[in-house]
This record gives C-alpha cells, sequence and structure tokens, in this order.
C-alpha cells in the first residue's frame, strides 16, 4: 500500500518525530477558551441560545478532528519511512498521506465528508512536513505576526491590528514539539536550563519562543513574517506612511550621505522603513548590512550581509553585532547598516559614521528623536566606556544627522510622525530641529485617526550639501499647509 515511503519492518516505537502532543513534559496543558471575546450588544434569547447550540457543535466537531488527527499522525509516524521523506515530492507525499490516513480512517470506521477529509490531510502533511497548526498562518500573506500565548491562544496581526484566531494547539507538548523542531533545525535548544531562543524559520522569517517555567502559563512564541517583496518607498507613500516631498527630502538625505538613524517602537515598521530608504543608495556603493536576524533586502549589486551568532550551548562561539561592525570596518565599507542598535556596538556605530563611512544607518527603540539620543547616551554608558556626557553628545551629535521617527497608531497604520535634523551643540545640549511630523486632527467614529503630514516651516539645515550634491529641493517642501 505505501510504496516509497512505507518503512519495511514493521514500526518499533521510534523517537525521531515524536507524535502530535508527545515531547518533553512539560506545564499541563490548560483549559480551553470558550469562543473568541464577543464584541457586540447581546443578541436575542433565542438567537444566543442557537448561537451556543451551534459554536458547541462546531467546537465538538474540531474536538474530534483534533483526536483524529493525532491518532492519524500516530500512525503515519509508525508507517512511513522518514528517511525516505527527505527525497519525496508534495505531491507524492500528500497522495501518501491521503492513502494512510484513508484506510486508517476506513479501520476506524470513521467517514468524513470531504471538506474535512481534506482539511484533515491537509493538517497532517504540514504536521510531518511542517509546523503543523501555524503552516495556514505562515502562508497567509495578509498576516504579519504571528503570535502564540501557550497551546490555545494563536493571535495574528494583520493591518496593524492583533486578531484571536481559531487555530489552537492540541496541548503544550504539541506546542513544545513544534518549537523544538524549529530551534533544532539551526542547531539550538530549547529546555528548563535555556528556555528561550532566537531563530530563524527556513522562509526567513523572524522567530523568538520561550518556554516554561519562565513562560508561565504556557509558551510564548512570537513570529515576525518574512515578506519576499518589501514595501518600497512608493507603496510607503501610497499606505500614508510618508508623502512624496518626505520622501523626496529622504532620497536626499540619503544620497548625500547624511546618517540616519530610524528610531520607533516596537513592530513601528523601522526595519521596513530602512529597508525602503536603503533603495535610494548608488548601485555603485560597497554596503554591509549587520543584524540579528537578516530581514533587510538590499537591492543593489555590491552588498555584504552579515548575521551575528548567540553563544552554543556551553556558552561559547558567540559573534556579537560588535564584533561583526568591528570586522566590517577592514572590508572597506562605503556604508554600514545596523538592523537594530541595542548594546555596546553604539560605540563602533557612532565612530564608524564619524570617520568616513557616512551614510550609515541604523535602527533604534525609542519613542521620539530626543528620546532616541537619551538611548543612545545610555548605550553609550553602559558599554562601560567612562566618558563625560558632554563628549558623548557631541560624538553623537557629530555622528548622527538625521532621526526618522516611525510610529503604529491606536488604528493600526503606521506612520512616520516626524523627520528631525540634529544640528549641532548648543552648550551641553544637542540641538535638533523638525522638519515634517504628522499631525493628528482627530479620530473618525470607527476609530480610524485623521491627521495630515506637514512641514514645520524650517528649512533644512542640509538644503546647501543638498544643492551641492544636485537635489535641489523646491523651498515649496518645507512650506506648512495652514
Ligand atoms: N507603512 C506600513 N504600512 C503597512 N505595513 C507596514 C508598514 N510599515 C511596516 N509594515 C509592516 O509591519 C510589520 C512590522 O514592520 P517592521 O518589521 O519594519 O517593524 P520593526 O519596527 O522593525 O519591528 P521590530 O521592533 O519587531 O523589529 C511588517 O510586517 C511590515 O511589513
Ligand atoms: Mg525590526
Amino acid at each position: 500500500m505505501f510504496s516509497r515511503f512505507k518503512k519495511n519492518e514493521p514500526a518499533a516505537p521510534r523517537q525521531t518525530t515524536a507524535p502530535v502532543g508527545s515531547a518533553a513534559p512539560v506545564a499541563p496543558s490548560q483549559p480551553k477558551p470558550t469562543a473568541a471575546p464577543q464584541r457586540n450588544a447581546t443578541p436575542a434569547p433565542q438567537a444566543a441560545a442557537a448561537d451556543v447550540i451551534a459554536s458547541d457543535k462546531e467546537r465538538k466537531r474540531k474536538e474530534k478532528l483534533m483526536e483524529l488527527k493525532v491518532e492519524l499522525h500516530k500512525r503515519l509516524l509508525d508507517n512511513l519511512n522518514l528517511a525516505a521523506l527527505e527525497s519525496a515530492t508534495e505531491a507524492s507525499l500528500k497522495t501518501e498521506i491521503a492513502d494512510i490516513a484513508s484506510e486508517a480512517l476506513t479501520e476506524m470506521s470513521v467517514s468524513l465528508n470531504a471538506a474535512d477529509r481534506a482539511q484533515l490531510n491537509q493538517e497532517l502533511y504540514d504536521e510531518v512536513m511542517g509546523l503543523g497548526p501555524l503552516e495556514p498562518l505562515l502562508k497567509d500573506e495578509s498576516v504579519n505576526d504571528i503570535l502564540v500565548n501557550g497551546p490555545q491562544r494563536v493571535f495574528v496581526e494583520r493591518k496593524g491590528k492583533l486578531e484571536l484566531t481559531d487555530i489552537t494547539f492540541k496541548d503544550e507538548r504539541h506546542l513544545l514539539r513544534i518549537i523544538d523542531k524549529i530551534v533544532s533545525a539551526v542547531g539550538r535548544r530549547v529546555d528548563e536550563s535555556n528556555p528561550y531562543c532566537d531563530a530563524r524559520l527556513a522562509d526567513g522569517s523572524r522567530f523568538n519562543c520561550m518556554v516554561p517555567p519562565v513562560a508561565v502559563d504556557g509558551s510564548l512564541v512570537s513570529i515576525r513574517k518574512f515578506k519576499k517583496e518589501k514595501l518600497r518607498v512608493g507603496d510607503l507613500v501610497n499606505f500614508g506612511a510618508f508623502t512624496e516631498e518626505m520622501a523626496l527630502y529622504l532620497q536626499a538625505a540619503v544620497s548625500c550621505r547624511l546618517n540616519i538613524i530610524v528610531s520607533g517602537g516596537t513592530g513601528s515598521g523601522k526595519t521596513t522603513t530602512l529597508n525602503a530608504l536603503s533603495s535610494f543608495i548608488d548601485n555603485d556603493e560597497r554596503v554591509l548590512t549587520i543584524e540579528d536576524t537578516a530581514e533587510l533586502q538590499l537591492q543593489q549589486v555590491h552588498v555584504g550581509r552579515m548575521e551575528s551568532r548567540p553563544p552554543n550551548v556551553e556558552g561559547k562561539g558567540a559573534v556579537t553585532q560588535r564584533d561583526c561592525l568591528r570586522n566590517a570596518l577592514r572590508m572597506r565599507p562605503d556604508r554600514i547598516i545596523v538592523g537594530e542598535t541595542r548594546g555596546e556596538e553604539v560605540i563602533d556605530m557612532l565612530q564608524a559614521m564619524n570617520t568616513g563611512h557616512d551614510g550609515s544607518m541604523t535602527t533604534i527603540h525609542a519613542n521620539s528623536a530626543r528620546d532616541g539620543i537619551s538611548r543612545l547616551e545610555n548605550m553609550v554608558a553602559m558599554a562601560g566606556i567612562e566618558m563625560p556626557l558632554k563628549a558623548v553628545r557631541s560624538q553623537i551629535a557629530s555622528a548622527v544627522n538625521l532621526i526618522v521617527q516611525a510610529s503604529r497608531l491606536q488604528d493600526g497604520s503606521r506612520r512616520m510622525v516626524s523627520i528631525t535634523e540634529i544640528t549641532g551643540m548648543e552648550g551641553e545640549v544637542i540641538s535638533m530641529q523638525e522638519v515634517f511630523r504628522y499631525e493628528r486632527l482627530g479620530v473618525e467614529p470607527n476609530g480610524k485617526i485623521i491627521g495630515r503630514f506637514n512641514a514645520t516651516g524650517v528649512r533644512s539645515h542640509y538644503s546647501e550639501r543638498f544643492r551641492q550634491w544636485g537635489f535641489d529641493l523646491p523651498a515649496s517642501i518645507y512650506e506648512p499647509i495652514v
């Protein structure tokens, strides 16, 4: 029956891939939440009763399917020759799984309709070859982030808003098995002594997990989906992230090799903005990128990408962003792009910006341009550099030219809320001027924020430089709408 992928011998119990829900023992599974919270007002009693019956039926159907899946998955693992799976094509493997499942269902005297059967077969395939319940979300283009809070609660972010999905794992062990599959693929392990891990999925998505007992109510997983088609400057303008005038200004700033910091909160679009800005870099420049998880996709010909590496299980072999940055300085870069400056690499970043690698860029986690500067100061202090504050500030002031602030607003939209230039030092204080900002004017009844981008009326501190480099921006772009 199971021609190519079936084992020759009847299977002895095996540990290579455990069946659904049979990984290392951890915290007990949680009670299943009944249903997603209802937003609308209470419906009429009869309708409500009908709803309850319907949702109860649906829940039972799902539970039954889940039980079947567990049983079939066990049988699959006993019957499939896992070594042969490597070379199997997707289509042949799917046919094989469908055959095994169908035979098992007949044996168990279970009949399913075509839709349930197709769904079951797909889920079984995802369990064997992919990341189980996460697979449909990974394939869903509209999903940006996947956030798992224990086995029974899987959230996704669509259009900047979080939604609870009806996807669940059978129990904590099932979730742990999927986590284990991901981290072992990159040579890492998570357990009680190493309870968290960063990794990259095969498709490039950024993955982070934390398992019990540190994660109190079950494992926590966050996945930032990798987009093959990154948002370009034109897309961002179309989405209202910034205006064409601001894009013109940013083009001049990047082309004239200003050092730029993109500042913003989590998921505010910093990396996306950095990636879009990089499109203004000339094709004949040598660009080196350094990231903890490689996310940037530069379009230039001459790009060298580096990814830092955490220590191995024995605590050895770490290559930090700082190590990469120091090495990068010996690699004749024209520009250096650091995905996110969050620690001691700040020193080398500022030095690189100050010493001939102008046009470098990075992102930083901060809520405003001023905050961003304080973050830089703190990072320098925490890196153990004993320097008077004034010296640190003057280093920052001469290194950084521009701070672009990205923000995710309450309605889920992501906007460049401010573009601020650093103009020098006044006494002990770094002086700055905001050139463009997003002005909030109100809120629509549906919660959508009404606002507009505006110039502040200040002419760019770098306009002379822009002109000399051939970017003679019209004075009108600095004129505010009143
Ligand atoms: N202006 C935008 N409009 C719509 N979607 C956007 C916009 N900017 C970014 N996104 C999407 O938002 C998600 C988060 O963006 P991004 O990874 O750039 O954020 P980040 O600030 O770098 O996050 P983190 O702090 O986690 O590194 C991505 O999926 C991206 O495609
Ligand atoms: Mg990022």
